[in-house]
């Protein structure tokens, strides 16, 4: 299964696409999350029989945008960055309709248009899901530092 995935995502992980290795999204990269919500998206739509090749290729790209449009997070970025991100994959790649949909969709309801297709709800679903896990893992990682730091800071007191 992983090896078929890695074939239809090997053509799209361009230098374009790489430099995504060093934005930070969710207390990971950009790069993982795409990863991650693009590897779920092939597992649930392959396994419901949707167009997963089109569905993972669009989840893969859904956040293929550069920084200059994402240095701060704020609710009309949130809205805005989906239509940057469908610019910008049509300038190194081609979409199809599903595709495009999949990509600008992918933050209903924040953006206001509903998704047309399954495998756009699908992968909006898969993006809100990641984006929770990713938001706690890294709450827990500076919650368990900023524990530690209490727990040294307070042995120090007790000695
Ligand atoms: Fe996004
Ligand atoms: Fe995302």
């Amino acid at each position: 299964m992983k090896d078929e995935f890695n074939e239809i995502i090997k053509p799209y992980l361009i230098d374009e696409f790489n430099e995504l290795k060093n934005i930070n999204h969710h207390g990971i990269t950009r790069y993982n999350h795409s990863l991650r919500v693009a590897y779920y998206t092939y597992k649930v739509t392959k396994t419901l029989h949707f167009n997963y090749e089109e569905a993972t290729i669009a989840a893969l790209l859904h956040d293929f945008f550069s920084d200059e449009v994402d240095n701060e997070m704020t609710i009309f970025k949130l809205r805005r960055h989906p239509k940057y991100a469908v610019e910008n994959a049509c300038k190194y790649f081609y979409l199809t309709d599903l595709q495009k949909d999949i990509i600008s969709t992918h933050m209903f309801p924040i953006t206001f248009t509903p998704p047309k297709y399954l495998e756009s709800w699908t992968v909006d679903i898969i993006d809100d899901i990641c984006a929770i896990y990713e938001k706690i893992y890294s709450l827990r990682k500076e919650l368990s530092a900023a524990t530690t730091f209490l727990f040294i800071l307070l042995m120090s007191y007790i000695k």
